[in-house]
């Protein structure tokens, strides 16, 4: 079994990757893109939430109208990039909690190090969006899971901008139960690990610290 992959490749979020991709483009109107983007590629990931039927008074008539049937989610953006795409999904949907994590490898052992952790107490039951703005290589990603899922929420998803290949492989073939939600898939990695063509250092990009 392999992850299902979602590439959201949206007019108005290509545009707004163009915009990001640009070396020109600055921190502020990195951040805004950022968010932005966020905010609709969470339109679509959340596509599958469950509805029931109400009754609304309308000014006319009663109307038999859905609203969400109460699933509670929790957005867990990896530090620090994936803190550029918070605003844009609560935003979106204010009710849900939001946790942290970071974690690096450990360049001895390569074994992953949690360095933060807060996760929503209740994450047990809660549907969780991971957020990432790059995914590279997929070891982070793939960590970040594994730690998320040791407390067992109700499902996970991926969420990121821009894909790699071997980010989108390596995520997949550990975790194939957790789909993938991107913007844009790129070519490949350098050398650096880095996404070619890429939009550079994501964190450095909304940070402003490069
Ligand atoms: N992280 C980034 O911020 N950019 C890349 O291209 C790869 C990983």
């Amino acid at each position: 079994m392999k992850s299902k992959i979602f590439v959201m490749d949206h007019p108005l979020i290509q545009h707004k990757i163009s915009l990001l991709r640009d070396k020109g483009t600055g921190s502020k109107e990195f951040r805004e893109l950022t968010s932005e983007i966020a905010m609709l590629m969470c339109y679509e990931a959340t596509r599958d939430l469950p509805l029931k039927e109400v009754e609304v008074e309308t000014p006319v008539a009663v109307a038999k109208t859905k609203v969400l049937s109460g699933r509670k989610l929790a957005f867990i953006p990896i530090l620090r990039a994936g803190m550029g795409m918070v605003d844009g999904v609560t935003a979106l949907i204010p009710a849900a909690k939001v946790g942290h994590i970071g974690l690096y490898r450990d360049p001895n052992t390569l074994k992953p190090v949690e360095y933060f952790s807060k996760l929503p107490t209740d994450i047990a039951e809660r549907d969780v969006i991971i957020l990432d703005p790059m995914l590279a290589t997929g070891g982070t990603a793939v960590d970040a899971v594994e730690m998320i899922k040791k407390n067992k929420p109700k499902s996970i998803k991926f969420m990121c901008i821009i894909a790699a290949p071997e980010g989108i492989n390596a995520l997949s073939k550990v975790h194939p139960d957790v789909p993938i939600y991107c913007a844009a898939m790129d070519k490949s990695l350098n050398d650096h690990g880095y996404i070619v063509p890429g939009l550079g250092d994501a964190g450095d990009r909304i940070f402003g610290t490069k």
